[in-house]
Formats: structure tokens, C-alpha cells, sequence
């Protein structure tokens, strides 16, 4: 047992042992406090917590501080014995933390540790733990006659997370033939199992199997029929977020009532939350086909200003909603364009510190690239030209080239989940970035990996919120500012429009038949496609995936582009837009499969939460 005691060590428990610490706990009704905290030294305490035989313990963190850096040498972790051992892990923080959460264990034991071995600011954890009874989950429930949501279940020891391993079974059962079950997952849907295991629950529903996710909005599942069996098995490999499900009857020869919309799955939810901009359905049909307020293009004297009229495209075929834009100043090459269509007169308006635009688009992302290099000249691209994308990374792992990225600021980068999805590749140690480089293994400027921080709600299985910050160990320096160069990212729920020529980057391989990336950086010009036409080619297109190539096929991202850039020249101020991430697609480059794109301005906030000095 390791003990670190220090002069600047603070507990609340127990005598000075140093922060390791032994604990029996035979109250039911206590909360047993688990303090440590220190400014300097190290900090590397082992709690070992036990309870009364038959009984379980419930450790809930109100905070912790330690250094972010994915765990390599700061990490708080739970496991279910008295043992550090790895197959026993119920969770491990990485990240400070001042959310309330909560573990339970499977049996009477548990063992948290937190490492900080090199402390700068801050190192320590505030929780405290508790003796609790364990609980079954199983119900039979009566639902009533009512059409609406009457009634709730949750995950085991909710609003704790609930451990790795547990089923439940929940039985219900409505007061007539005509009723079925509904049921509203928050933050969180099912879809029909794959070939592959479920990571986040595993649900078994009147005999069909369904995997869970997690997501950011509340999804409705209706299950045709007056008896339902329900089944949950918890199947992630470490304690998981809490589940809350409620549940209500609902009319299945009229799914839909007057005054609801049908999804493609066969749910229904009320019309007013068609094209609200919030996925109803839990397959999304109710965001798709939802036709903006196009400009009234020909019948002059209805003319509408709406949103598409004096937006620097063309939306009507004579081009007439770009015409007479004078709702406000005109824009013309001497002015600046707001993102709300108002042109501001003053030819330097962007970029020089002072707001003009009601919504400060004027100074929005300033510090980010302009350059633009002759676009002389992936499959079917071209070789690009040396320092034409100055925000182009190629991430290595293990010494050797596996994804692209893009630098968004000095020390983050920005690329796609898939790249770290697995044990190995999560662990940001044998990573590499490499920068300012146009032939491969060339970098000007290379930097070890600290930090890699993946949604939360990645799915592997859908690619859904395909996306990752990585931390550089090492800013980039300022002298390199001529061949390193962050792209913007757009602002937040930015519209594109299909048809809208974009630049796809990377070293990935130039055909899908063959194993090999390419020597020199490739560039490939790909169109923005309509999200409803990639949803009829590829079926699952969530609201956070957008589809660019050309209707050949030909010209697309391929195998080792993922990560990389989708480069988008925006043609009010002439700055790059990192408007995609490469995510997936059908083979490389085949007609009529376009290449799927991380869309990244879904997750403006999530970025800002992380690099909060990106302007
Ligand atoms: N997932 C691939 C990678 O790991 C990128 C796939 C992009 N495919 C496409 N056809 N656009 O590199």
C-alpha cells in the first residue's frame, strides 16, 4: 500500500495514515466522508471500502480535481474488489469533475484510487460513501387507459450508474387489445441489433433484440401490442450513465391521432414537433424532408424576405432572391456580410476588434485561416500544393500514418472518434501529431499526444457523433505560423447548402481496392449533397452526419482520410470552414455513394467546452 503523506495533505478521514486508507462500514443509514486534497507533491491513495456481508456500497463524487491528460498519469478509479485489478474496474475519471455522480458496487467491496503524481494547482477528490441494500429490478405494471405517459422505470439504482453487469425485467400490461406500450427514452434510443454486441444495454423486447445508445434527445419507441416483456441487460464495460425510461399506452390501430406525425419507423409524435430542429422519432424521419421557407421566385409581388433571400446563394433558378438585397445595406465586395444577412458598410468591419454585426459574426473566429494558395492542384484527387492546407495533421500511431486531423488553435486538434475507438487506440501515449507536412513523414513540426477526448455519445456501430479533440503535448510555435495555420469552425447549427463545392484532404489511400496511403497530401473538390438524397442512399444519416462527393462517385475520401478535413471557403471574408470531419462510407469513391462527414456545426458548444479560448 502506498502512502502519500505530505505536509500540505488534508483529510477528513480517519487518523494520518497518509491518504490510504482502510474502511468498514456497518451503518445503513451513515455517509462515510472520503476527502483528500493537495497543492504540491503527489497524491496516490488507495481507499479500500467495506460493507456488511450481503450488502453493497454506493460511492457518490460531489468533485474532483486532477490533471486532464486521458488518464496517463492522473486518474481517479472504481473497482469492484479490494484489488487493483483491471477486469474489476467499475469507472475511471480522467477529467476534473464537479457533476454529482454516483457507482455502486456488486458486492460488499470496493477500491477507488486516485494517482496524481505530479501536482501543479490541485489534486484531490470530495465524495463520500454508503452502506445500501441491494434492489431487484423487475416490475409488472398495469398501464391504464389513458393515452399518454403515466409512469416511469429506470436502470438499476438509479440515479446512480448502473454496474456493468445486471437484468432486469419489466412486464407490462394494458387494459385492452386495442392499447400497446410506449415508451420515451431520455437521452438515449434502441435500434434493431446488429452482428455486433450491444455497449450500451442490451434490450430484449417481446422476443426482438435491440442495442442501446446514447444520445442528446429523448426518443419514443411504441411496441404494437397489449403485453409486453422487457428485458435489459447491462453490457458496457464499465458502470454506464443511469437510464430513465417512462412509459404510457397508446392506441395501435391509430398510432398516429389526428394531429401527429407518422415516422418512418411507424412512431408517431405530435405535428408541432415536425422540423422543430429536435429529433422526435428515434429514427430522425421527423428533421428529414422538412422544406425551408424557399423565396418566393417568381410571383414578384409575393416576394417575402425569408431566410434563403440576400444570403449569397443562388436558392431560386433566376437567381432573383440575390436580387435588389436591400432590406438592408447591400452587400458588395467593400462590405461585410453578417451571418444574418445584414452588410455592414465598413470595409474593415470583420476582424478588427469591434462588434458590428447584432450577432458578432464580424469577429467571430478571427484568429483562424484565410489562406487561400492558387488551388492547383483521396481517390480521384490531385496532388495539392505544398502549404495549401496549413491546417492538415496527420495523426501516427505507433509510428505510422492512421488518421488526418485539423488544428483548430495552438495546442487542439480536431478529428474523428473512430480513430480512438478501442483500448489501445484510446490511450493518447502512442500517438503523434504531425504538422505543416505535405509529403509524408516530413512534418515540420511533430508533437506527442496529451490528451485525446472523444464524445461521449460516440456510437460505433452508426458512426453517430463521430468526433474527438486531441491536446497537443506541445503548442505549436508561433514561428511556424506560415505552414501551420487553424481552420475555423463554423458557428454554431451553420446551415450549408447542397451543391456547395468543398475540398476534401489526407494521405489516405488514392483507390478502396489496395493497403497503401498516399506519399504526398492529395486534395479532391466534393458538392455538399441534400440530406434527404443521402438518406434515401444510405438509410441511417443522423442530424450530426452530412454527405459531400460527386454523383460519379470518383472523388472522394477513402481509408486513412478519416479525421482529415472537409474545407469549405466561405465567400463573404474568403475564410476556411471546417465544415466536415472524414467519418465513413460505402467503399471508396463509388457512383452514387458519397462520402459521410462528422457535421461539425452541431458541435460548437461541445468544442468550446474544451478550448474555450477558440473565439
Ligand atoms: N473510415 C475511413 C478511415 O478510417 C474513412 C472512410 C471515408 N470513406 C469514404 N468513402 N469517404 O480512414
Amino acid at each position: 500500500m502506498s502512502v502519500g503523506l505530505r505536509s500540505d495533505y488534508s483529510s477528513t478521514i480517519g487518523s494520518d495514515k497518509g491518504c490510504s486508507q482502510y474502511f468498514y462500514a456497518d451503518h445503513s443509514s451513515l455517509r462515510y466522508p472520503l476527502e483528500v486534497s493537495a497543492t504540491s507533491g503527489q497524491l496516490m491513495c488507495h481507499f479500500k471500502l467495506v460493507a456488511i456481508v450481503g450488502y453493497l456500497i454506493r460511492l457518490t463524487i460531489e468533485s474532483v480535481q486532477l490533471e486532464a491528460d486521458s488518464c496517463v498519469t492522473d486518474s481517479l478509479t472504481i473497482y469492484d474488489a479490494l484489488l487493483p485489478i483491471r477486469s474489476m474496474v467499475l469507472y475511471r475519471l480522467c477529467e476534473p469533475t464537479r457533476a454529482l455522480m454516483s457507482f455502486v458496487s456488486t458486492n460488499n467491496l470496493m477500491l477507488v484510487t486516485l494517482k496524481s503524481p505530479y501536482i501543479r494547482r490541485l489534486s484531490g477528490i470530495r465524495a463520500y460513501f454508503e452502506v445500501i441494500p441491494e434492489q431487484k429490478c423487475e416490475n409488472t405494471v398495469l398501464v391504464r387507459e389513458i393515452t399518454s405517459f403515466e409512469g416511469k422505470i429506470s436502470s438499476p439504482y438509479y440515479p446512480s450508474y448502473y454496474p456493468p453487469k445486471c437484468k432486469c425485467t419489466w412486464k407490462f400490461q394494458t387494459p385492452l387489445s386495442t392499447l400497446g406500450i410506449a415508451l420515451k427514452f431520455h437521452n438515449y434510443a434502441i435500434t434493431k441489433k446488429g452482428a455486433k454486441g450491444c455497449e450500451h444495454g442490451w434490450w430484449e423486447i417481446n422476443e426482438h433484440m435491440y442495442c442501446g445508445s446514447y444520445m442528446d434527445h429523448q426518443t419514443i419507441f411504441r411496441v404494437p401490442s397489449p403485453l409486453v416483456h422487457i428485458q435489459l441487460r447491462c453490457s458496457s464495460r464499465f458502470s454506464d450513465k443511469p437510464l430513465l425510461v417512462e412509459y404510457g399506452s397508446y392506441n395501435i390501430s391509430q398510432p398516429c391521432p389526428v394531429g401527429s406525425f407518422r415516422c418512418s419507423s411507424g412512431l408517431c409524435i405530435p405535428k408541432s414537433q415536425r422540423c422543430d430542429g429536435v429529433n422526435d422519432c428515434f429514427d430522425e424521419s421527423d428533421e428529414l424532408f422538412c422544406v425551408t421557407i424557399k423565396p418566393a421566385c417568381d410571383v414578384t409581388h409575393f416576394w417575402q424576405p425569408g431566410p434563403l433571400v440576400c444570403d449569397g446563394f443562388q436558392d431560386c433558378e433566376n437567381g432573383q432572391d440575390e436580387h435588389n438585397c436591400t432590406q438592408s445595406i447591400p452587400c458588395t465586395n467593400k462590405t461585410f456580410k453578417c451571418d444574418n444577412d445584414i452588410c455592414f458598410k465598413k470595409q474593415n468591419a470583420r476582424c478588427d476588434g469591434i462588434v458590428d454585426c447584432p450577432d458578432g459574426s464580424d469577429e467571430d473566429s478571427c484568429s483562424c485561416s484565410r489562406t487561400s494558395s492558387s488551388l492547383h492542384r483521396i481517390v480521384g484527387g490531385a496532388d495539392s500544393q505544398e502549404g495549401a492546407w496549413p491546417w492538415q495533421v496527420s495523426l501516427h500511431f505507433v509510428g505510422s500514418a492512421y488518421c488526418g486531423a485539423s488544428v483548430i488553435s495552438r495546442e487542439w486538434l480536431l478529428s474523428a472518434a473512430h480513430c480512438f475507438h478501442g483500448n489501445r487506440l484510446s490511450d493518447p501515449t502512442p500517438w503523434t501529431a504531425h504538422l505543416g507536412m505535405y509529403v509524408q513523414g516530413n512534418a515540420k513540426f511533430v508533437s506527442p499526444v496529451r490528451r485525446i477526448v472523444v464524445h461521449e455519445y460516440y456510437n460505433s456501430q452508426t458512426f453517430d457523433y463521430d468526433i474527438a479533440l486531441l491536446q497537443l503535448s506541445i503548442a505549436w510555435p508561433e514561428t511556424l505560423k506560415q505552414l501551420i495555420q487553424p481552420i475555423c469552425i463554423p458557428p454554431a447549427g451553420q446551415k450549408v447548402h447542397s451543391g456547395e463545392k468543398c475540398w476534401v484532404t489526407g494521405w489516405g489511400q488514392r483507390h478502396e481496392a489496395g493497403n497503401k496511403g498516399s506519399p504526398v497530401l492529395q486534395q479532391a473538390e466534393v458538392e455538399l449533397i441534400d440530406q434527404t438524397l443521402c438518406v434515401s442512399t444510405y438509410g441511417i444519416i443522423t442530424s450530426r452526419m452530412l454527405c459531400a462527393g460527386v454523383i460519379s462517385g470518383k472523388r472522394d475520401a477513402c481509408k486513412g482520410d478519416s479525421g482529415g478535413p472537409l474545407s469549405c471557403r466561405r465567400k463573404s471574408d474568403g475564410k476556411w470552414i471546417l465544415t466536415g470531419i472524414v467519418s465513413w462510407g460505402h467503399g471508396c469513391g463509388r457512383p452514387n455513394f458519397p462520402g459521410v462527414y462528422t457535421r461539425v456545426s452541431k458541435f460548437v458548444p461541445w468544442i468550446h467546452k474544451y478550448v474555450p479560448s477558440l473565439l
